[in-house]
């Protein structure tokens, strides 16, 4: 008999294998940084400094601590000096609406009540073609990415129609990003529930984002009150028929009665399904509905811009921090970045626990809560909203989501701690690599995607402009609700609100 050692190049040589591997598993090893590491053992982030990172395929091969000897390197291996620099995993948003980034600005000022009539999915759609959900997701896809976002869980409800529906899907699918697109199931004009239901199905069966970052999960808003058992019976049957990858809802309680609580949801025997679920926003949550969380490992969305900029947040929140991630929501609004939120909600959170201690007239004397806190939030925490213990790491065996920071920019010079350079003195700015699945997707400070500065931005120049001009001219119906108190920034008559700025 041959030994093996010589029957198997043959073997390679027959079936071209060792030729496929080589031309399509790339190495990079990115070194003399100072690298953001997760340690699975403690749960906590290690810091290596004048380390390096072994980048192979789509996965995160090695760390080292040391810079690592030529032959311990794959050959072909690209390596990438990030002296001074920092690297992180990259963002994950877990709650976005991708097609709306055409309204840019044009919500600078409303309230949660004032969007909807205007901007959610069934309101906006006479206004939104297919090919403006194609280049909206698109746009606001390269958006993420350059602000270091990797991974986005789209409650995508536009999908209207099989060809907006589709048309975002496949936006998701062409700007590589990691986007758990979902599906979302509503009530909607000319598009009958089980219409939807099918459609879902049709869409789930070519599977077109098989061995792409992208994958499909579904979006339902009406588990409670009053929830259509039929429907409900449909959507844990295609949860379980594809093997969805998250099941998300958006949870606003309290006045605004839009429940799908972690209550409601277990009365319908669904909080323990194979597959993740989110809950966004979870605005008035219960004790109880966070015990619920707890037991069936299930996730909030905190969405801190969101729910301060409409009104929706709530006071409890900073008490359910071990089950809950981040997201951005309608990022035409506000921020489109992670670390905006994760900084905005680490100083909200702590005031709120400072105040408990105000309140008694007493000097808080230590800080509630730390900038590691807020990153793992950011990062870790939507893996585990995910239960993908391979995103929001950056261990080895993790998927290769990767951040490179600038570590001097005038704002982050100085810098000894690097979760606090990110966390407090970043901005997007500073994001000067981004890696998704071991790839490139912004480089020296560009999206490397050249049809994003020769294509994608002129068309969704002249797809943004038109819906504009079309809400912009649509007036709002009368709406009910409490009256807020506008603040007043002029001295003497008037109260300095801007009235009309808007032109197209
Ligand atoms: C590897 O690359 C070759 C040519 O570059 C391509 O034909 C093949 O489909 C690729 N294989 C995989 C698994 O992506
Ligand atoms: C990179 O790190 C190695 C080993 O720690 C060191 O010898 C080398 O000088 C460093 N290079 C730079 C550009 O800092
Ligand atoms: C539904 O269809 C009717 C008749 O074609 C049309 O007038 C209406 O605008 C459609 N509604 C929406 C939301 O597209
Ligand atoms: C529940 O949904 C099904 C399927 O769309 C529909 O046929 C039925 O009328 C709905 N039931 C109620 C009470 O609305
Ligand atoms: C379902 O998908 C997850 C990843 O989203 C995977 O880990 C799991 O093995 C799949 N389960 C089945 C039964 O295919
Ligand atoms: C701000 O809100 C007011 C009241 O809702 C509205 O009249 C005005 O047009 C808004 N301004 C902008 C810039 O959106
Ligand atoms: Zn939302």
């Amino acid at each position: 008999m041959m030994p093996l050692r010589h029957i198997l190049p043959l073997l390679l040589q027959v079936l071209d294998i060792s030729a496929a591997c080589a031309a399509n598993t790339t190495s990079t090893l990115f070194r003399n940084g100072t690298i953001v590491a997760f340690n699975r053992e403690t749960e906590s982030l290690e810091v290596i400094r004048n380390g390096a990172v072994l980048v192979t395929g789509d996965r995160i091969a090695s760390i080292f601590p040391n810079l690592p000897t030529r032959s311990e390197l794959p050959s072909g291996t690209e390596e990438v000096d990030i002296t001074d620099k920092i690297l992180t995993t990259g963002f994950i948003d877990t709650h976005r609406h991708g097609w709306q980034t055409a309204f840019k600005t044009l919500g600078s000022n409303t309230s949660l009540i004032e969007y909807f009539p205007r901007y959610i999915g069934f309101a906006a759609q006479g206004h939104v073609s297919a090919e403006d959900v194609y280049i909206g997701q698109l746009a606001g896809l390269y958006e993420a990415l350059n602000a270091g976002v990797t991974t986005s869980v789209d409650h995508a409800h536009h999908t209207w129609s099989h060809e907006a529906a589709v048309a975002g899907l496949q936006a998701s699918i062409d700007s590589n990003a990691r986007v758990f697109w979902c599906y979302t199931i509503q009530d909607r004009e000319n598009f009958s529930i089980d219409e939807q239901l099918a459609d879902l199905r049709a869409v789930a069966a070519t599977a077109s984002f098989r061995g792409t970052p992208t994958s499909m999960g579904i979006a339902y808003d009406s588990f409670g009150p009053n929830p259509n058992l039929t429907v409900v019976e449909a959507i844990v049957g295609l949860i379980r028929e594809f093997n969805l990858s998250v099941l998300t809802t958006h949870s606003v309680q309290g006045p605004y009665g839009f429940d799908n609580s972690p209550e409601d949801l277990d009365s319908l025997n669904i909080l323990n399904l194979p597959i993740p679920i989110i809950i966004s926003h979870a605005s008035f949550l219960t004790a109880a509905g966070a015990t619920l969380l707890r037991s069936a490992n299930q996730y909030i969305s905190i969405t801190p811009e969101s729910e301060m900029h409409y009104g929706h947040g709530h006071p409890t929140a900073h008490l359910i921090l071990d089950q809950a991630a981040l997201g951005v929501d309608t990022h035409f609004t506000f921020s489109t970045d992670i670390l905006t939120q994760a900084r905005l909600w680490l100083q909200s959170a702590r005031r709120t626990r400072y105040e408990l201690v105000l309140d008694l007239w007493q000097t808080p004397i230590n800080n509630p809560m730390s900038v590691n806190q807020a990153f793992l939030l950011a990062t870790r925490h939507g893996g585990l909203a995910l239960r993908r213990d391979d995103l929001g790491v950056l261990c080895e065996g993790a998927k290769a989501d990767l951040v490179i920071w600038d570590g001097t920019s005038p704002g982050m010079l100085g810098w000894v701690d690097p979760v606090a350079a990110v966390i407090l003195h970043a901005n997007i700015g500073d994001v000067q690599g981004v890696m998704v699945d071991g790839r490139w997707r912004k480089r020296d400070g560009k999206i490397v995607d050249k049809r994003y500065e020769t294509e994608v931005k002129q068309r969704f120049l002249e797809s943004a402009r038109r819906i504009q001009r079309d809400l912009i001219n649509t007036p709002l119906p009368v709406l009910n609700g409490g009256i807020t108190q506008r603040v007043d920034t002029l001295r003497g008559e008037g109260d300095g609100y801007a009235e009309t700025l808007l032109e197209v």
